[in-house]
C-alpha cells in the first residue's frame, strides 16, 4: 500500500493503495467517478479511456503508480448537463448512441483527436477511433457527430 498523488480534472487527489491497481479502479471504487466505464478489462474495448497528460489511455491496463504527480481527465471532466462540450453537444443532437456504454470512451478518444487535430478527416476519425468498440453499432452517427463538433469549434456551420 502506498499514497499516489496526482490531478483528476483539475482537481487534487490523493489514493492510498497498491501501486499496480489498476488506475479504472481507483477512478470508479475510490473516487467515485463511474463515467469510466469497466468493459472487458484487458484494454481491448476502450470503454475506460482516459486522457492522462493529454494522452489517451485506457484506465484498466494502467497502474496507479504511473499517474503520480500527471494529470487525468474523465469524462467527469468533459462537460456538464449546463454546459455540454461541443462533442456532447453533437452527439446528443445526431443520437450517436443507443445503450450509450461506449460513449464515455468514445468521447474522450474524440476529444484526444481534436486537441491535436482541429480538422480532421473521415479517415483520420474513423482511426483514431478503431480501439473503441460500440457493440450497438452507431459507428456512423458517432462519425458524423466527431466531424460536426470539430467544424462547429473551428466556428464552420455543419455541412
Ligand atoms: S475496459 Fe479497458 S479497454 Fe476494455
Ligand atoms: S451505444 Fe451501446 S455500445 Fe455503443
Amino acid at each position: 500500500m502506498t499514497t499516489i498523488s496526482f490531478t483528476v480534472n483539475g482537481r487534487s487527489a490523493e489514493v492510498a493503495a497498491r501501486g499496480d491497481t489498476p488506475l479504472l479502479d481507483v477512478l470508479r471504487n475510490h473516487l467515485g467517478l463511474t463515467g469510466t466505464r469497466f468493459g472487458c478489462g484487458v484494454e481491448q474495448c476502450g470503454a475506460c479511456m482516459v486522457l492522462v497528460d493529454g494522452v489517451p489511455r485506457k484506465s484498466c491496463g494502467t497502474s496507479l503508480s504511473t499517474v503520480a504527480g500527471k494529470c487525468v481527465m474523465t469524462i467527469e471532466g468533459l462537460g456538464t448537463p449546463s454546459n455540454p462540450h461541443p462533442l456532447q453537444q453533437a452527439f446528443i443532437e445526431m443520437q450517436a448512441g443507443q445503450c450509450g456504454y461506449c460513449l464515455s470512451g468514445i468521447l474522450i478518444s474524440a476529444k484526444a483527436l481534436l486537441d491535436r487535430n482541429p480538422a480532421p478527416t473521415r479517415a483520420d476519425i474513423v482511426a483514431t477511433l478503431d480501439g473503441n468498440i460500440c457493440r450497438c453499432g452507431t459507428h456512423h452517427r458517432i462519425l458524423r457527430a466527431v466531424a460536426c463538433a470539430a467544424m462547429r469549434m473551428r466556428g464552420q456551420e455543419r455541412a
